[in-house]
């Protein structure tokens, strides 16, 4: 039987709590919306197929609780991520201020395929370290979310646009709520991916 899909992609979901993780998974998934709140504990995934470049790839979306009791359990789930999409809220300053942390949080766990066979020598193995590998291989993105809300706007794209560019990672403003770039941070990431894979 045909495969279902040329290649998966894990990506997982990273922000400060209430910045809209789990709303930008479920309107890529499901294309809904819903302004009640209910912060995420402990983590979950959503499957959305999407087509690039004439091929099949299924992304399987983690989402992840943001806030900070729940850090531990969340970092966990970095690991065989092969795209990490980091989150913050245009209305929200400290969100912005906290990506930088998270930036750091994937550096010191380190995501990735963990440890790698670096090659064979006289019969002994190089094998890289998973804490050498850290964050290598890992695709970012950076996402500046609900930007429906402009007039109560407090992180300018300028900003953001230049944070994203001194970690060499592109960087989109989305709305869960009105659509806006979902489907394209999605699909640029995935064809980042696919392109170094
Ligand atoms: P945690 O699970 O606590 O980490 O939060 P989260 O990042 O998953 O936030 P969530 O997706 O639950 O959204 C938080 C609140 O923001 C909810 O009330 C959403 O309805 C609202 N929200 C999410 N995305 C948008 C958006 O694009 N625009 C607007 N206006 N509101 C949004
Ligand atoms: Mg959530």
């Amino acid at each position: 039987m045909a495969k279902a899909y040329d290649h998966l992609f894990k990506l997982l979901l990273i922000g400060d709590s209430g910045v809209g993780k789990t709303c930008l998974i479920i309107r890529l998934a499901e294309d809904s919306f819903s302004s009640t709140y209910i912060s995420t504990i402990g983590i979950d995934f959503k499957i959305r197929m999407v087509d690039i470049d004439g091929k099949k790839i299924k992304l399987q979306v983690w989402d992840t609780a943001g806030q900070e009791r729940f850090k531990t359990i969340t970092t966990a789930y970095f690991r065989g991520a092969v795209g990490i999409i980091l989150v913050y809220d245009i209305t929200d300053e400290k969100s912005f201020e906290n990506i930088q942390n998270w930036m750091k949080s994937i550096k010191e766990v380190g995501v990735g395929h963990g440890g790698g066979i670096l090659g064979c020598r006289g019969g002994i193995l190089l094998i890289l370290s998973c804490l050498q590998n850290a964050s290598a291989g890992v695709e970012r993105l950076l996402i500046g979310n609900k930007c429906d809300m402009e007039e109560k706007r407090k992180v300018q794209r300028d900003a953001a646009e230049k944070l994203a560019k001194e970690h060499g990672i592109r960087f989109f403003e989305t709305s869960a709520k009105s659509s806006v770039n979902v489907e394209e941070a999605f699909s640029t990431l995935a064809r980042d991916i696919l392109q170094k894979s």
